[in-house]
């Protein structure tokens, strides 16, 4: 046994877990795992639309989080409109107020065009009908707080629905470039909830991964690689506004993490049911 092998004390230790513990781990795992599957279709069905074209691309990662150029003619869907025709579409029952405030923001949500319409059949009607009970700030929801639409539920501020409104910003040549889709604030929210919570269970999968018996290659060269990336990804989501290339960064980053995070869980499952477990080097 060389000296590696001896401080590898950690090896095998996972299958000498007790049974019962090694259940729950599994049911740990898969859930874990499963989660992970569903935050991935969340991303692709939240942002696909990014870039005013369907299928997830480079350039719908660049859209939220740095700098798109497009050719001047191209229309960008501001956040509003992305949100109106995702996330948000089941908040509004009325079809009629869908036609009305998609077409709204399709023309570029303009001020005077929050008005427009007959009484009762404006955008600024839509707004307060579908989206101002949660968006309102005297309804002290969370969101309100990330994105508020105006002071109650009656007055819409436009002051506050430009930024999401707002689809493209200074032009350069024949193109334009788009600022980010997500708003500091949004970034702001978006960072400590995942900071906080992805490297708890990247921590847990990485060390049980250490603990398996697969050889220490193996096990030096792939337990640290989901943390390292996750702090390239959450470093991408900030700097990707300042410097195009961090949006490649972070794309890269956020594929290598599901790769070798799934492995982990693979790897950790197999080891941990596979029978005969090594006899424990004492001392
Ligand atoms: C039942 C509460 C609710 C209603 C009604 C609602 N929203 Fe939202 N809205 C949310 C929540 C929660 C989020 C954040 C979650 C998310 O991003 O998916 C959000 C996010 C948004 C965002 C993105 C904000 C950001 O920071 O990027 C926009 C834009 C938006 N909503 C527009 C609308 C519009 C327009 C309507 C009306 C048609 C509407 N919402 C109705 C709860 C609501």
């Amino acid at each position: 046994m060389t000296d590696a092998d001896r401080q590898d004390r950690w090896r095998g230790l996972l299958p000498a877990i007790p049974a019962g513990a090694r259940v729950m781990l599994t049911a740990f795992l898969l859930i874990i795992g499963t989660g992970y599957i569903v935050a991935v279709a969340n991303i692709f069905h939240e942002h696909q639309q990014a870039d005013g074209k369907p299928g997830l691309s480079i350039d719908d990662v660049r859209a939220v989080y740095g700098r798109l150029t497009v050719a001047r003619d191209e229309v960008i869907p501001s956040r509003m409109l992305t949100m109106v025709r995702g996330a948000m579409r089941e908040y509004i029952d009325d079809e009629e107020d869908f036609e009305i405030l998609e077409t709204w923001l399709k023309n570029g949500g303009s001020e005077a065009g929050l008005n427009e319409g007959p009484r009762r059949k404006t955008p600024r009607r839509a707004l307060m009908r579908n989206c101002m009970r949660c968006h309102a700030q005297s309804s002290g929801t969370d969101i309100s707080k990330e994105a508020p639409f105006g002071p109650d539920e009656f007055e819409v501020d436009y002051q506050l629905i430009s930024p999401f409104v707002a689809s493209t910003s200074e032009s350069s040549g024949g193109f334009v470039e788009v600022p980010p889709q997500y708003t500091i604030p949004r970034l702001v929210l978006v960072s400590h909830i995942h900071m906080l919570s992805i490297p708890m269970f990247t921590l847990v999968v990485a060390m049980l991964f250490t603990m398996t018996r697969w050889p220490p290659s193996l096990r030096g060269l792939l337990t640290p690689i989901p943390m390292l990336a996750l702090v390239f990804d959450f470093s991408g989501w900030w700097l990707a506004r300042f410097a195009d290339p961090f949006v490649y960064i972070l794309a890269g980053a956020g594929g290598l993490f599901g790769m070798v995070f799934g492995l982990q869980i693979v790897a950790v499952l197999i080891d941990m049911w596979r029978p005969a477990p090594v006899s424990r080097p004492t001392g």
